[in-house]
């Protein structure tokens, strides 16, 4: 964890300006984009969760987290209670246009969710707002209003949004009817009941997916601390535990994006590096999965 002192400290040195040995090693220093299904709608293939520093609404923090991965071609950051600060912050560093806000309209009427929606595309000067999302609870009951808003052009795209494979059967219910355009799931290798199921419908029916958990909110850390990569995590092209569990989500074929939340420049970086350069291959994703279940 890192407070807010030592993050400042960070912004201070030259880590702004860093690259990560991932990222020198595949020369480049942009993420690699993929298409969300169905239009030409394209999105970087890491995206940023919601950072403490949005949470927190620090403003300084949040600017250098926003320009490290703006600066890298990032595009989708997930924003639960902060979508109005990420917006303003986005802005104000010239990125407006570089921000994918995956918003959440839960728990407040229809009214207020379609005003909020407003505001949102006020900050930024737009007409509809990027991607309205809900957690299943909520959303199941009124996606017919969901529905209604996309029609309207409140929003660009809609989707469900949960973190536990116990939502997965309701989230699937409204991903049959061919109307969501995103879904967002727990997987990680220890979390891997998405690729059973949920994951070759969404691919099946052109639903874009973006990953939450990567890191088991934290916990993959401290399962995987004092373990050594192994020597062959370097044929695709990884350098960290961190960028491990990236390349593991981002070679399946049904995810587009994965959603990792630090509030650190450094691990950013590092989580960045991990959409760079090559993936692992089927066999080898069995193999990963297999080396860190058996750390448990
Ligand atoms: N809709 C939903 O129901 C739902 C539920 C859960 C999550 N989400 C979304 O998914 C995002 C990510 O999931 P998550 O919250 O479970 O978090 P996560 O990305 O799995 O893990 C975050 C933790 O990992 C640490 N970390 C990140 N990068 C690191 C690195 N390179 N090296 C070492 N430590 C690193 C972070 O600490 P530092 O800050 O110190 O880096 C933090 O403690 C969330 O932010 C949220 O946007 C949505």
């Amino acid at each position: 964890m890192t407070d807010r002192r030592e993050f400042l400290k960070y912004a201070g040195t030259a880590v702004m300006a860093a690259l990560t040995p991932s990222l020198v090693m595949a020369g480049r220093r942009t993420l690699p984009t993929r298409r969300v299904p169905g239009t030409d709608e394209r999105l970087s293939v890491v995206g940023l969760g919601q950072s403490r520093a949005f949470r927190d609404k620090d403003v300084e923090s949040s600017k250098i987290l926003l320009k490290t991965f703006f600066e890298h071609g990032g595009g989708y950051v997930d924003c639960r209670d902060s979508m109005y600060h990420v917006a303003s912050v986005s802005k104000s560093l010239g990125e407006n246009d570089s921000a994918f806000i995956g918003s959440y309209f839960n728990g407040g009427s229809p009214v207020e969710s379609e005003a909020s929606a407003r505001r949102l595309s006020a900050i930024r000067g737009a007409q509809s707002v990027d991607l309205m999302q809900t957690v299943p609870e909520d959303g199941v009951p009124n996606w017919n209003v969901f529905r209604r808003w996309k029609d309207e052009g409140l929003t660009r795209f809609i989707g469900l949004a949960r973190h536990n494979s116990s939502y997965y059967d309701a989230m699937m219910k409204v991903m049959a009817t061919g109307t969501m355009d995103f879904v967002q799931v727990n997987l990680s290798m220890l979390e891997t009941e998405a690729e059973d199921r949920l994951l070759p419908m969404a691919l099946d029916k052109g639903v874009a997916v973006a990953i939450n958990r990567p890191f088991i909110n934290g916990r993959y850390f401290s399962i995987v601390k004092g373990h050594s990569l192994p020597a062959w995590a370097i044929e695709f092209d990884c350098t960290s535990w961190a960028q491990f569990s990236i390349k593991y989500i981002l070679s399946h074929p049904a995810v587009t994006c994965v959603l990792t939340e630090t509030a650190n420049p450094d691990h950013l970086l590092d989580n960045l590096g991990g959409g760079i350069g090559r993936l692992p291959d089927a066999k080898t994703r069995k193999r990963m999965r297999q080396f860190v279940q058996d750390m448990v």
